[in-house]
């Protein structure tokens, strides 16, 4: 998929270099990096949500799991996971560092995982509060389909969204 907003024009008419254009690296994680994506997910998420070692090699090492990190060099500014279960693609986890948010590399990571991840439409959890993500959500095409209450705790809820990629999805007949 081409990227069309590459280049992103301020309102005081500076230009940020957006994801693609500013030296970010997307590729596959090697075990050596999982270290480091330990490290993104405490700085990115609140604790009970990062991702361990421990879970980050069991889905570094499962067959049907993509893994893949964003990097600016040496540094490990993002990552995104996703699986096929039941025919349908799965948005595990992404995060970007917080200190290189708003410059498309979020974005960047969920196309190419949806890239690496063909089969039938994508879904993914988000919490409910979470606005930014739910505006990438929004903005790459993904849905609200439901709610699950209390999926992150006592209160916090849970939206199920979802990417359609079937071109003319068959019409549903009720009987
Ligand atoms: C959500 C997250 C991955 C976004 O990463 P990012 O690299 O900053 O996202 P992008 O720069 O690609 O942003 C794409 C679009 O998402 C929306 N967005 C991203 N952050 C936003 C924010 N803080 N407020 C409102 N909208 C936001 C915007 O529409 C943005 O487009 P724009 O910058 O042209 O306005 C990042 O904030 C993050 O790591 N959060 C913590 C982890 C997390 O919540 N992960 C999702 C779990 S479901």
């Amino acid at each position: 998929m081409a990227f069309n907003h590459d280049l992103l024009v301020s309102a005081s008419s500076t230009v940020q270099v957006r994801a693609s254009e500013s030296g970010i690296a997307v590729t596959p994680v090697s075990f050596r990096m999982l270290r480091q994506v330990g490290e993104l997910q405490r700085s990115a998420f609140r604790p009970p949500l990062a991702y361990g070692f421990s879970t980050l090699l069991v889905l570094w090492a499962l067959p049907n799991v993509r893994f893949i990190v964003a990097r600016s060099g040496e540094r490990m500014v993002g990552c995104a996971i996703g699986d096929v279960q039941n025919g349908q693609s799965r948005v595990i986890n992404i995060c970007v560092d917080p200190t290189v948010r708003r410059n498309g590399v979020a974005t960047r990571l969920l196309r190419e995982l949806e890239r690496a991840l063909p089969t039938g439409d994508v879904v993914l959890m988000v919490e409910h509060d979470n606005h930014a993500a739910k505006e990438l959500y929004l903005q790459e095409g993904y849905l609200p389909i439901s709610v699950s209450r209390d999926y992150y705790g006592r209160g916090l809820n849970g939206v199920w969204m979802q990417k359609s990629r079937t071109p003319n999805p068959p019409q549903k007949i009720r009987i």
